[in-house]
Parts: C-alpha cells; structure tokens; sequence
C-alpha cells in the first residue's frame, strides 16, 4: 500500500540537548522539550513497500537523498518493519515546501511525515506510541511535529517504566503566533545536532541547566495556556541561551553563532525596549535566528530585522497544525 504525510517543522522553546544511553544502549534525552509546530515550513512524504525491490530508495526534491539521511531513512524504516512483521524495502519520495532551499531544518517536518506515511504504508495503526518510538529514529526533535500547536516530548524515566511521552499542551487554535527565521546562511551546519547531543555532558554547565528545566517547563505550559507573551518570551530566550552555554562549553567547543547571530539578537532587544515591539529570540543548532511574535506584529517586526547586518532572509511561519494525511500521492 502506498501511503503520504504531510508534517510541518517545529521550534523548541525548552530545548531537548544531550543524551544518555539507557539500559539496552539506545541514545535517550536528558530533559523533556516544547515547542510549537510551524506552518509553511512542512514536508510532504509518500511511502510504498514493494516486493520487487533489494534495498530503500529515496529521493528528496527529487533528488536522490543524501548518505546520511539515507541512513536515518534506514533507519526509521528497519523499525516499522520490525513493528509490522515485514521484510520487504520501500520506495520513498519526499518534497520540502520551505519557500527557500535549506537554512531552515527539515528533519523535523521530514522524519514526522515519514512516520505517519510509513507506518500507515506497512499497514500498522497510527498508534502515538509507535509513531513517537519511529520518529526519533529520524531526529528526536521529529516527534513534536507529530501534533500541532504547543507540544511536551517527555523522554522515559531512568528505569525504563515509563516510555517516552508526546502531549499536546494547546492546539494551533488557542494562540496564534509567529516565528520569523531569519536566516544568514544556508550552509549545512560542520557539527550535526546529532553529533552535539553526544558532547551534552562534558560542559560543566549541563547539570546547571538541567537542575533549572522543570520550573522553567512549568512557566512555559503556564504562559502558553495564558497566552502570556512578555513571560514566555523571557523564557524561550532564556533557555536559548543556556542551550548555547551548554553547547560553547563542552568539549571540544561547540560554536554555532556567527557575528551576524549575535548583531540579530541585539536588534531584537533593541526592538522590544525602544521601539516596544513584541518579539523575542530564540536559536537551534546552527546559526540561524527564530524570532517568536504575534500575526499583528509580524510585518513590522520583519522589515525592521531585514534591516539587520547580515540577514539573507526571513521565513514567516505561524503555529500550524501536526501531521496528516494526504490524498494525493508523489509519485
Ligand atoms: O532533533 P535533533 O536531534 O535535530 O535535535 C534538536 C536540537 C535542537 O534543535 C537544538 C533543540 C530542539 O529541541 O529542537
């Protein structure tokens, strides 16, 4: 059966950054995350398991996938098999929507539509479970974008009772905002997130930040649910910038911002105390700016941060809604 997704991207505003190995040696996070699902930014994705077939193809914007997302495509796709009893290889076609050609990740929106697309092509149920447990093959951070709107990604408790767990803290409707990226480079990052989440724990500051997540999670939910922009703002900025102290001090350094990042975040300030402007910053791995906002201020807050030493170009997402099926087929 052939099966299509379609996901959008997510932004963290309490960040997932570090691993462990729990007590089968599979990679966990260290700390629970939320975010908010992005529209515009999305992937369309159509699976098909055939029996003619020696190994899984797969293209991306209609060329074939890159080795190493080839391998993380494996990779998901080894566990639906093994979910679903099968032993056949699929046909994978992929297409980015992103109005531009990279700057923005797309594992997220990518390993999302890939999960439902697949799990529903092997004939499996839409369980939650399975689905999460196949997306973080992918990129941990995919799972988020299975829901939309405001979404907690607990990871499972050190004994290994409790699994790791997805919920929906507000849909889409509750609070529409805005995150402007704003992009300086298009790049791929030297570090991938993958390889940073290993360094997590050699940074004296990891403790530090972990032992502060759950009042800062708790703040966040609260916000969310109050729509309570000033609050959430200082928080997702906050956080940002202990991810980052985290990632600059472990080691060997991880050292995603360029000059331009840092002229950005002061332009956000600057817009915010002297001009009054509702936005805040908030930075994955990479050095990429994400500037959160409402739709009324959007505009204004765009033109003024297109302005900014070294801005390309930005990308308006509002909060969109999670993952879905689509009727209409790739290929
Ligand atoms: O999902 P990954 O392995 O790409 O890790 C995501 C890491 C951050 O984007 C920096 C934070 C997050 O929670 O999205």
């Amino acid at each position: 059966m052939k099966a299509t997704a379609n996901a959008g991207s997510n932004i963290a505003f309490v960040k997932y950054w570090g691993v462990r190995k729990d007590r089968r040696h599979r990679l966990v996070p260290l700390n629970p995350s939320l975010s908010m699902t992005l529209d515009v930014a999305r992937t369309t994705t159509t699976v098909e398991f055939l029996a003619g077939l020696r190994q899984d193809s797969c293209t991306i914007n209609d060329r074939p996938a890159p080795p190493d997302a080839l391998e993380r495509v494996r990779r998901v796709l080894d566990r639906i098999r093994a979910l679903a009893h099968r032993k056949d290889f699929a046909r994978i076609a992929s297409a980015n929507h992103f109005p531009t050609s990279a700057g923005i990740a797309s594992s997220a929106s990518g390993f999302a539509a890939l999960a439902l697309a697949a799990s529903r092509a092997a004939g499996l149920g839409e369980k939650q479970h399975n689905l999460v447990s196949v997306a973080v093959l992918g990129s941990g951070s995919a799972c988020r974008s299975l829901y939309g709107g405001y979404v907690l990604w607990s990871p499972p408790d050190a004994g290994g009772r409790r699994p790791s767990r997805l919920r929906q803290v507000a849909c889409e409707d509750h609070w529409q905002l805005v995150d402007l990226v704003v992009i300086l480079t298009r790049e791929r990052k030297a570090v991938s997130s993958e390889q940073g989440h290993l360094l997590a724990t050699s940074s004296p500051l990891l403790k530090g930040r972990l032992a502060s997540l759950n009042r800062l999670l708790a703040k966040v939910k609260r916000a969310i649910l109050h729509r309570d922009l000033p609050t959430l703002g200082k928080c997702l900025e906050a956080d940002a910038l202990c991810m980052h102290a985290v990632m600059m001090t472990s080691r060997p350094p991880l050292l995603y911002w360029e000059p331009a990042t840092l002229a950005v975040l002061k332009t956000v300030q600057k817009l915010r105390v002297k001009r009054g402007l509702p936005c805040y910053f908030t930075i994955d791995a990479g050095p990429n700016i994400h500037v959160i906002t409402t739709p009324d201020r959007a505009t204004g807050v765009g033109r003024a941060l297109k302005k900014a030493e070294g801005v390309r170009e930005i990308l308006r997402c509002p909060t969109g809604r999670g993952a879905f099926f689509v009727e209409e087929p790739l290929f």
